[in-house]
């Protein structure tokens, strides 16, 4: 994880990061910013800072944690501001703009002519293009309605070359007023993100999810011992019934509760099953560790393989994603910004795909905040833009939640190792450079 250090002459030599902390005059309240020296901070340069977006910072004498720059205003100016700081140094660039169907809400406004949003979207692509890695990516969020043309202008920009996936999203259920009309077309549940590469070699991480369907629920069956101590050497461990653990601990062995101790305990979960090797082993113990010709460890047990629920229950993930929940958005960041809110998990499944912890994440149509709250969450540095009113209103509370540790939603739920700390700052152009011949 990045280390949040205070500024001194010599971490001005270093490249500016996102989250470094704007001045503060003798009142506590931000001035305008100064910039960090001729050569750093160039962003800075046009901007000031904006109090009521926030600045949230560490407690003194604590350093590291993930560091966010919330801008608001026109995404075409601070990107291209961004250009002196942050060129070549975004591994994974999450954009989710206006579809160009009209569906804009009460927050943001989604009514171009199609040429325009064209237009509107080439500019903004043309400006991220220099600030991503050559080893980074760039995800597009988009429905069918400008879709294909889209990915005509990605390829343009991008380079055909670089394209690397488009995947087709399940982001709606099949119910409500979609419904109403299946005599004349087939209900909209999916929406397409368009993957592409900084130019470079480039490395996602397959995302891997639990295995569904009837068949894994058939193989779950199959699981029935717990190993009591794991932790002990393989000869000692103790196996149980699971059924009779639970019911001996007093809990439910209904089908639902026995999957989900399954699950959880998934490392200590096992069955046994017919192998070769296996048989042709003798042991004086029931259980024993044994290595293959081939080096690859095996658990022995009374002539047969030992298998772990935790090593048969994943599968890697293609193009196709189904399995994504987009109901209850509304308990994800708090607020009323409901249409156009992305799951914090689809968020978490697109920066993990592409990044480490520490990592530098960037959204240009910031929302509700989603990217930011998700990125930091995991560890990662971030940048967003809005410029809407609900970048005040919406995310800069969403994100002071994150960073105080006080937002449980989302993907805290499934995940206790979620980051809380770190720091981050509002920002507001002052100067458009983006609007000045270069
Ligand atoms: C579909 S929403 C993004 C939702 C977001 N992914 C989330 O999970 O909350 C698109 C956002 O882009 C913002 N937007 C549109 N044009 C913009 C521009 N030129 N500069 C900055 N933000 C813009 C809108 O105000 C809107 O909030």
């Amino acid at each position: 994880m990045t280390q949040h250090e205070p500024t001194t002459a010599s971490s001005q030599a270093a490249a500016a990061a996102p989250g470094d902390a704007p001045n503060v005059d003798n009142a506590g309240t931000h001035e305008t910013w100064t910039g960090l020296g001729p050569d750093q901070g160039t962003r800075h340069r046009y901007a000031t800072a904006a109090p009521d977006l926030g600045h949230e910072a560490p407690e003194s004498g604590v350093t590291g944690g993930p560091r966010g720059e919330l801008w608001r205003g026109d995404n075409l100016g601070v990107l291209t501001a961004f250009r002196g700081d942050f060129e070549g140094r975004v591994k994974c660039v999450y954009l989710d703009p206006p579809y160009n169907i009209r569906s804009g809400n009460e927050h943001y406004g989604d009514r171009r002519g199609h040429q325009q949003w064209l237009e509107f979207m080439d500019e903004r692509l043309r400006a991220i293009k220099p600030l991503l890695r050559s080893d980074g990516i760039i995800c597009v969020q988009i429905d069918d309605a400008e879709m294909a043309y889209l990915q005509v202008l990605m390829d343009e920009v991008f380079g055909r070359i670089n394209r690397i996936n488009t995947i087709t999203v399940k982001m709606s259920e099949l119910s409500g007023v979609k419904m109403t009309h299946v005599d004349r077309r087939l209900p909209k549940i999916k929406e397409s993100l368009l993957v592409y590469g900084g130019g470079g070699e480039v490395r996602i991480h397959a995302p891997r999810v639990l295995k569904t369907g009837a068949k894994f629920e058939r193989y779950l069956k199959y699981y029935g011992k717990l190993i009591v101590n794991p932790e002990a050497p393989v000869h000692e461990w103790k196996l149980v019934s699971i059924r009779e653990h639970l019911q001996e601990m007093g809990e439910s062995v209904e089908a639902d509760a026995l999957r989900a101790f399954k699950i959880k305990e998934a490392h200590r979960v096992v069955y046994r099953t017919n192998s070769k090797l296996m048989s042709s082993i003798e042991s004086d113990t029931p259980l024993k560790e044994v290595t293959s010709p081939t080096g690859i460890r095996y658990i022995w047990w009374e002539g047969k393989e030992m298998l772990f629920l935790s090593e048969h229950m994943h599968e890697t993930l293609g193009d196709l994603w189904t399995d994504i929940s987009t109901i209850n958005l509304n308990k994800e960041g708090g607020g009323d910004f409901v249409n156009g809110k992305k799951p914090e998990s689809l968020l978490a499944r697109v920066i993990e795909m592409c990044t480490a912890p520490g990592d530098l994440v960037l959204d240009a149509f910031a929302g509700s905040g989603t990217t930011g709250a998700v990125a930091h969450k995991l560890g990662r540095d971030w940048l967003m833009i809005e410029s809407g009113e609900h970048c005040e209103t919406h995310i800069a509370p969403r994100l002071r939640d994150v960073v105080r540790g006080t937002d449980v939603a989302g993907i805290n739920k499934e995940r206790p190792s979620c980051v809380r700390g770190g720091t981050f700052s509002g920002f507001e152009l002052t100067r458009d450079e983006s609007t000045r011949a270069s």
